[in-house]
């Protein structure tokens, strides 16, 4: 396992112990969140009884096969969603989506009491869009919307390129926008990207998290969102 990995799965221990009898869970997706449901499967072995909410079919899998119960419709709110993320600021707000489970990742943080967010060390930055901000589009017309997105960024591609492009669990594709001198107001950029016809969502969870757990080579430190 690599040092990266150790720092990953100290930040997901640390969120395991948010974790009590009975809650109801958001399951995020990725490498990082994945140390967590796998260590949540281990607490159900030991007798603790949880359900989950997953944010893609990848962790759905991930989660049955480590028993724990999965549910996909719920009536009110999550107790607690642990994810993971691409990019974290200051303010907590975060690039999610280069795994390409965006949409479903945005729905369970809305839907939950407290969003919880585990990274390693080298997903903290000083400003958002060092790397690609994922945009998920309608399939149909889709050269039309990234026309539209090509104006509130410096470049585009279609995630897996033209001939054969990504799909994600909700049947559409991903568009990956690219930023020269990164992101200057990523609530602004957010309330552009989310007025474009044919964007579903973006990948900027702004004002969304809770907590933010950070693995690094002394374990693992807490940053909370600043009031
Ligand atoms: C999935 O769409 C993403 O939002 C992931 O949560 C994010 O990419 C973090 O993944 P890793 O933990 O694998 O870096």
């Amino acid at each position: 396992m690599s040092e990266q990995d150790d720092f990953k799965r100290a930040a997901a221990e640390k969120a395991l112990e948010l974790v009590r009898d009975g809650m109801l869970l958001g399951l995020g997706s990725g490498s990082t969140v994945r140390y967590f449901t796998e260590g949540l499967g281990l607490l159900v072995a030991d007798g603790m009884k949880v359900r989950g909410v997953p944010t893609s079919r990848a962790t759905a899998e991930i989660a049955a096969a480590n028993g724990i119960a999965v549910v996909e419709e719920i009536v009110g709110q999550i107790d607690l969603a642990v994810d993971g993320a691409d990019e974290v600021d200051a303010s907590l707000s975060l690039i999610k989506g280069r795994g390409g489970a965006l949409f479903r990742e945005k729905l369970v943080a809305a839907a939950s009491k407290r969003f919880v967010i585990v990274v390693d060390e080298s997903k903290v930055v000083e400003r958002l869009g060092a790397g690609v901000l994922p945009v998920e589009v309608l399939p149909f017309l889709w050269r039309t919307t990234a026309e539209r997105l090509a104006g509130l960024c410096s470049g585009l591609k279609v995630r897996g390129g033209e001939e054969e492009p990504y799909v994600t669990d909700n049947g559409n594709l991903v568009l990956d926008l690219s930023f020269e001198d990164g992101i200057a107001d990523a609530p602004a950029l957010g309330s552009s990207l989310k007025a474009v016809t044919g964007v579903v969502e973006h990948g900027l969870f702004i004002a969304m998290t809770d907590e933010c757990i950070v693995g690094g080579p002394n374990g693992s430190r807490v940053l909370s969102r600043p009031i």
